[in-house]
């Protein structure tokens, strides 16, 4: 199964993808996690990447996209993958097609997950990520076990740089402006599943998983 998860910033694309990442045994690829992690490591990429990063901007789509170019080679991606947080333009999308072109595989769906600008910003304000393994929880949905400690590895939780109010709310108009267009893109095409993404978790998980059955 090959899947794209679209949506506004805090929509809970990540959370899904992990979730359907374990239930169907392929894995999730994270452009924001790679370029978080590329900035952790210091490279040349995560330089330049977080200079666009912290102002809620785009990275470069030449940059994001061959570093998904590469990633959907891997052995891993042979049954399938999920892509969570690309393509986030038009340029992307279409670079997206090219490569599965010669690849000579296509998409199954586009999960859309819709959520109200309001509920986003409460949902960032309440997220906490652990800085060394990524590993992401919510002060009132997903606590961990320990307060601001993460399950995973220990280290300390932080609120992520660009979750703050006013760089969310740039994040968001970005969004409107470069993202959104790409729900007509899929919807023209016929793989574009619409999931309102307001309730629990464990509801939303489960309208995607059914809207996915019945697309098969
Ligand atoms: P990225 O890391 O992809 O951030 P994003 O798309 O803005 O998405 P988020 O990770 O913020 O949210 P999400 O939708 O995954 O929600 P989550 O499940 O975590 O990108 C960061 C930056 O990198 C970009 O701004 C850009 O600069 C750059 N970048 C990345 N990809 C790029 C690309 N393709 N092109 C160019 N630049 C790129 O949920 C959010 C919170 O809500 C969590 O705390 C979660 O626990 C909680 N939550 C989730 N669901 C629910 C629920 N139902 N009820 C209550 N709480 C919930």
């Amino acid at each position: 199964m090959r899947l794209i998860m679209l949506g506004a910033p805090g929509a809970g694309k990540g959370t899904h993808a992990l979730l359907l990442s374990k239930e169907y045994n392929i894995p999730q690829i994270s452009t924001g996690d790679i370029l978080r992690s590329h900035i952790k490591n210091e490279t040349d990429l995560g330089k330049e990447a977080k200079n666009y990063m912290d102002k809620g901007l785009l990275v470069p789509d030449e940059l994001v996209v061959e570093i998904v170019k590469s990633r959907i080679q891997e052995d891993d991606c042979k049954e399938g993958f999920i892509l969570d947080g690309f393509p986030r333009t038009i340029p992307q999308a279409q670079a997206l097609d090219k490569a599965l072109e010669e690849l000579g595989i296509g998409l199954d769906n586009v999960v859309n997950i819709d959520v109200s600008d309001e509920v986003i910003i409460k949902r960032m304000a309440g997220r906490r990520v652990c800085p060394k393994c990524g590993a992401s929880y919510h002060v009132e949905h997903k606590k961990p076990i320990k307060d601001d400690i993460c399950d995973e590895c220990e280290s300390e939780l932080i609120l992520r740089e660009d979750d703050k109010e006013e760089t969310v709310r740039k994040r968001l108009q970005v969004y409107e402006e470069q993202t959104k267009p790409l729900i007509d893109y899929y919807e023209k095409r016929g793989i574009l599943l619409t999931i309102e993404g307001t309730g629990s978790v464990e509801e939303i998980g489960k309208k995607i998983k059914d809207a996915l059955e019945v697309s098969k």
